[in-house]
């Protein structure tokens, strides 16, 4: 924990930062930042799993207790009004006794609507930041979520301080503990729900806490691309497992994703393969590439190993021009990664929110940006057999380049995708998922 406070003080810093420099620029007073408020369940009495707002915990690892609010303005010691209720019938939050509290004056609000005693007294020029707009009108803010200081946030959270790396190493460090279990359990034989609990055993946490819902897929489930359903009955013949899941620490997310064959056989080699095209990606990462040319890149790559393993004939420029590409690998090569497992901010080319769309080709691209120290991205390459997309190329001319037995031999093994986490430094990639020890 040492580590992780000396860092925090400095992050403190560097947000303060940035939240004068917005205010200044769009001359506001300061930000009131809620964690958010607990949505009830249509005809219940119980409420969905809270979800707190990404620019709360950015300032402070408190992810689940709502009716939280800070009060910033990049020059006095942040206001934390910490929600501690007199409750007998569920938990309440202690405030920790961590190292982060001392960067806040903190208050306790004991009673959620009744917050506003606790905010400035001029709230003209203070802007609200939240999900929850009704709220906002209630305590007479004019300010909701101003666009200019959201994509000013969205901008530059790509940039991830020293103490946000920290946070990120250990979820991958926690996550890659689940990946190692779920390959166990995938090759002894385990469901699909199975493997799920192997999982969240070993990483400590439960379904609410990680950062999305598991793919965990055998045979030809691992051609759907969102694939959650989690099967309770073994198959009979085992073919293939692609395992996409995650893990939280202090709020930052690790998002991996491996693929086992059950077997030494040529869906083992096509593994292998874009194995090596992931790392030879994960290469081209640096301060100043462009993230949709390392997409691009990925469509070359691919196009090669299509032809090496003979689903495709032709030449690699044609089966992109002729979108072959895009019907094996189908989405983008990554994202932004931080606070959310699709961190905002990867279409901004400016703190002013210039959007950089995804060329026309590549809809699903979700990172345009030209990357910087400090950014951290997935690298996600992938190859499946989605036969809805096949059946468009084989209504037409194109079903010439495609060698069709080949593809009913991969069609059991469903598919392929290889993602690690990676920060890009100045002078080299920090791959944390293979560092913590998933190495293939
Ligand atoms: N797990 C979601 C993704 O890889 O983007
Ligand atoms: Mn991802
Ligand atoms: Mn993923």
């Amino acid at each position: 924990m040492e580590h992780l406070a000396q860092r925090y003080q400095q992050h403190i810093s560097e947000l303060n930062r940035r939240v004068a420099d917005v205010l200044q620029r769009e001359q506001l007073a300061g930000l009131v930042i809620h964690s958010g408020q607990p949505h009830r369940q249509f005809l219940d009495d119980m409420n969905y799993p809270f979800k707190v707002n990404p620019h709360f915990k950015a300032w402070l690892p408190v992810i689940d207790n709502p009716n939280c609010w800070l009060l910033v303005n990049g020059v006095d010691k942040p206001t934390l009004i910490f929600f501690r209720p007199v409750d007998f019938w569920h938990k309440v939050a202690d405030l920790p006794d961590i190292f982060w509290t001392e960067c806040f004056n903190i208050k306790f609000l004991e009673k959620a609507d009744q917050v506003a005693p606790f905010l400035p007294a001029d709230i003209e020029r203070w802007a609200y930041i939240g999900e929850h707009i009704d709220v906002a009108d209630v305590l007479g803010f004019k300010l909701r979520n101003p666009e200019a200081v959201m994509n000013y946030m969205h901008y530059h959270r790509a940039t991830k301080t020293a103490y946000e790396l920290v946070c990120m190493r250990r979820a991958n460090q926690i996550a890659v503990q689940g990946h190692k279990a779920a390959k166990t359990a995938f090759y002894n034989g385990a469901s699909e729900f199975e493997i799920q609990q192997s999982y969240l055993a070993a990483i400590g946490q439960g379904e609410e806490e990680v950062p999305y819902n598991s793919i965990i897929a055998l045979n030809e489930n691992a051609a759907i691309l969102h694939y959650t359903a989690l099967e309770h009955q073994s198959p009979i013949q085992r073919h293939s497992f692609l395992i996409d899941a995650g893990a939280s620490y202090f709020g930052y997310a690790a998002d991996i994703t491996r693929t086992y064959a059950f077997s030494k056989n040529r869906f083992d080699e096509l593994i292998v393969a874009m194995d090596k095209l992931q790392l030879e990606l994960v290469d081209m990462l640096r301060p100043g590439a462009s993230f949709t040319d390392i997409h691009i890149a990925n469509h070359q790559k691919v196009a090669q190993v299509l032809i090496d393993f003979e689903f495709a004939l032709g030449d690699p420029q044609d089966l992109i021009a002729h979108g072959i590409t895009s019907v094996f690998f189908p989405h983008g090569l990554g994202h932004m990664l931080g606070l959310q497992v699709h961190d905002m901010g990867g279409y901004l080319h400016d703190e002013r929110g210039t959007h950089i769309a995804p060329p026309e080709a590549h809809p699903f691209l979700r990172c345009t940006r030209t990357l910087e120290a400090n950014h951290v991205v997935t690298i996600e390459p992938g190859l499946y057999i989605i036969d809805s997309l096949l059946a468009e190329i084989k209504a037409d001319q194109r079903h010439q380049l495609v060698n069709w037995q080949t593809v009913d031999a991969f069609r059991p093994f469903g598919g392929i995708r290889i993602e690690d986490n990676v920060v890009v430094h100045q002078d080299r990639n920090e791959n944390m998922t293979r560092e913590c020890g998933l190495i293939d």
